[in-house]
């Protein structure tokens, strides 16, 4: 599986020979490397409803035919909007040609842009039968995350923005929680109000757990393995 951060909480992900993009916040985004009409997609998944997270979803799936995969209220808000959808809800999971995915609990909002009902704000589980992949999506810490952590997660994408998220010291809670092999920063340093040191967070989480951090650059693709 290759992870590459186009930066926010905007992932790339190339798994089982598939383009799985979450969250495809392109334009607006300052730190994207790629523009939404250059961007490879087979499936996008979108973790809830705000504006930096639907991103560019209508218009790269309208151009790819991307599949999407949301929970069932913004699966139908897109629908409306002519595209291809799957939609899931907490706690399930489904099997997708690139491996099973499980929409998990986070702690947020999820309206839409036109202020329709988003449902419940998700995480994502991606596995491809040898590597499981969490995208914790905009959350606060809670308790449940021990439970993802049960599923032996190697990767975790963590938000660590604070102000919308979890700031530096929930993050490395939520790393305690999860135990991962390997957490990654995301959400922090889009804009000023989110702004965060990486580099200091994962001198931290290295100091107090046994999971290692990869600080990544936008347009950085890091190998799960
Ligand atoms: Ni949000
Ligand atoms: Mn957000």
């Amino acid at each position: 599986m290759k992870l590459t951060w186009y930066g926010h909480a905007t992932w790339h992900i190339q798994v089982s020979g598939f383009n799985v993009l979450v969250d495809p916040f392109l334009s607006g985004n300052p730190l994207a490397p790629v523009s939404p009409d250059k961007v490879d997609a087979d499936f996008i998944v979108v973790t809830h409803g705000h504006a930096d997270h639907l991103g560019d979803t209508i218009e790269i799936a309208r151009r790819t035919g991307a599949l999407v995969i949301a929970n069932a209220e913004i699966s139908r808000w897109l629908s409306g909007h002519g595209l291809k959808t799957y939609g899931q809800h907490i706690g399930g999971s489904a099997s997708h040609p690139f491996g099973r995915l499980k929409l998990t609990q986070a702690i947020h909002g999820s309206s839409l842009p036109d202020g329709t009902y988003g449902g419940m704000p998700a995480g994502v589980l991606i596995s491809d039968g040898s590597c499981k992949v969490y995208h914790a999506g905009d959350t606060g810490l809670f308790p449940g995350m021990a439970l993802i952590g049960e599923e032996a997660v190697d990767v975790a994408l963590l938000p660590i923005g604070d102000r919308y998220t979890m700031g530096p010291e929930d993050a490395l809670r939520a790393v305690k929680f999860l135990r991962p092999r390997v957490a990654i920063p995301m959400h922090y340093n889009t804009w000023d109000i989110i702004r965060q040191d990486p580099y200091q967070w994962a001198a931290c989480v290295r100091e107090e757990t046994g999971t290692e951090v990869v600080v990544l650059s936008a347009g950085d693709t890091y190998l799960v393995e």
